[in-house]
């Protein structure tokens, strides 16, 4: 069998954990490659909200095997958090999340390190969550982390010299912290991890594939916050893209099948960073509230503009869609013209592939199509899509050069309308 990819193409946030809610069905297994609690996936049915941070969001649908891939890096404290507000709304966990030992462990000097990097960023810091991801990763890479499958070895002595190491650092970089209660909390989430399966989820899931069984990968973050590709340094620092999944899983690029692009039918950013086609007037404030543009995890305000082609065509090539995912068409609902992103002016020549740089001087090339101006938020079926929609759907497939082949027009499962365009 093969494994499915699902990734966001703009900069996070597109709306990912709503549609892997909505595929898991046709999936045996679901899995998470990359990223930890940064990220926030948002589901909604049956009236009830959730948002997910490290659990995948395969967890909702029957007894499916989700998985925490060697990609993730897992914070316990939050994890345990998340775990029991899902445990107490009557969605046991233990038998069906399985944690690969390999995923590395954010600890609490993680996350003051995450402050305090960017308290010395002072104006250029990254907006990062503040959740100790870049220190985390960065451990992993220089060959200091703490992995889950360390819980069971040797444990208190590895904390104790990562704890060591970081301790220092903050103390060259003059930073005041108190541990007391991160730390306090943190170890009660380690007791707490001690429950779950710790599996070397490499194995397990190349066992599942040859036996047939089906596995959907869910991306954390987006195309454009990717540490290789994205607008850097304005970045996380994961691979985001494909090819994430395959180091972040242990799965060979041979196995990968189809991959599902998400993107919203405008676009969004929270944090710093260049964003080209950026709106900073009323039409930006009417998409940032129709579509309750606010962060899942940190409720910060997140920054809102009309869809930008040129940087979704760079997100397409480089993670080989091969199914388009539109979301929120929604919000647009109501706008008379819809713009999209067709081009950069740069040095006043006109481009339309993704460049090297785009913090300064990028100007956005934009075409125009006619709004629909129809509540399109009870709609069941394609039929029913006004044609002003469908005009801005073939227009958005011919630059992008994919079939759109999932169109969201609300936050709730039920509000999801395959296509059915020929295979
Ligand atoms: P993720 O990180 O990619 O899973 O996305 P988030 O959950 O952070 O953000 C997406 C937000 O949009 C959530 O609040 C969803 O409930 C909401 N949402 C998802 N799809 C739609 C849609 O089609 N229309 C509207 N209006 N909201 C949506
Ligand atoms: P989901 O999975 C949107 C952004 C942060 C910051 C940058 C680096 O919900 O789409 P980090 O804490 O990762 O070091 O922050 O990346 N960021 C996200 N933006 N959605 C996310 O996740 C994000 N995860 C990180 O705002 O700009
Ligand atoms: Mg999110």
């Amino acid at each position: 069998m093969k494994v499915d990819v699902l990734l966001g193409l703009q900069w996070g946030d597109e709306g990912k954990g709503k549609v892997v809610d909505v595929l898991t069905p046709k999936y045996d297994v679901v899995a998470r490659f990359q990223g930890g609690p940064n990220a926030g996936h948002t589901l909604e049915f049956e009236g009830q909200k959730y948002v997910l941070r490290s659990i995948p969001s395969g967890i909702f649908q029957g007894n499916k095997v989700n998985i925490i891939g060697n990609g993730v890096v897992l914070d316990p404290a939050l994890f345990k958090a998340e775990a029991e507000a899902l445990e107490a709304s009557g969605h046991p966990l233990k038998e069906r999340l399985h944690i690969s030992k390999k995923a590395h462990l954010i600890l609490p000097t993680h996350r003051i390190l995450d402050a305090a990097y960017e308290a010395a960023k002072g104006d250029a810091k990254v907006g990062t969550t503040g959740k100790g991801i870049g220190p985390t990763y960065t451990d992993k890479v220089s060959r200091n982390g703490v992995r889950v499958g360390d819980i069971l070895h040797n444990f208190e002595q590895k904390y104790a010299a990562a704890k060591a190491r970081h301790e220092e650092i903050l103390k060259g970089l003059n930073y005041e912290y108190d541990l007391t209660e991160l730390e306090k909390t943190w170890l009660e989430g380690i007791e707490y991890l001690k429950q779950f399966h710790f599996v070397d989820s490499e194995h397990e899931v190349n066992n599942l594939l040859k036996d047939g069984k089906s596995v959907l990968c869910e991306g954390a973050q987006g195309t454009m916050l990717d540490i290789d590709f994205g607008s850097y340094p304005f970045v996380t620092s994961s691979n985001t893209v494909c090819a994430g999944a395959c180091t972040g899983l242990g799965v060979a690029p041979n196995r990968i099948g189809e991959v599902y692009g998400i993107f919203k039918a405008y676009c969004t950013r929270v944090g710093a960073g260049p964003f080209p086609s950026e709106l900073f007037d009323e039409t930006g404030d009417k998409m940032c509230t129709l579509g309750h543009e606010f962060g899942s995890v940190t409720g910060r305000k997140r920054r809102c503009g009309w869809i930008d082609l040129v940087a979704l065509k760079y997100s397409v090539m480089i993670n080989g869609v091969t199914k388009l995912i539109m979301m929120k068409s929604d919000v647009l609902d109501t706008f008379d013209i819809i713009k999209a992103c067709v081009a950069y002016k740069v040095d006043g020549e006109e481009i339309d592939y993704f460049p090297y740089d785009i913090t300064d001087g990028v100007e956005p090339v934009y075409a125009e199509l006619p709004g629909w101006k129809i509540d399109m938020t009870k709609m069941q079926s394609e039929d029913e899509f006004p044609e002003e929609f469908n005009a801005y759907l073939t227009f958005l497939e011919d630059q992008l050069g994919v079939e759109i082949k999932i169109v969201s027009v609300g936050p709730d499962r039920a509000q999801t309308i395959e296509r059915y365009t020929e295979e």
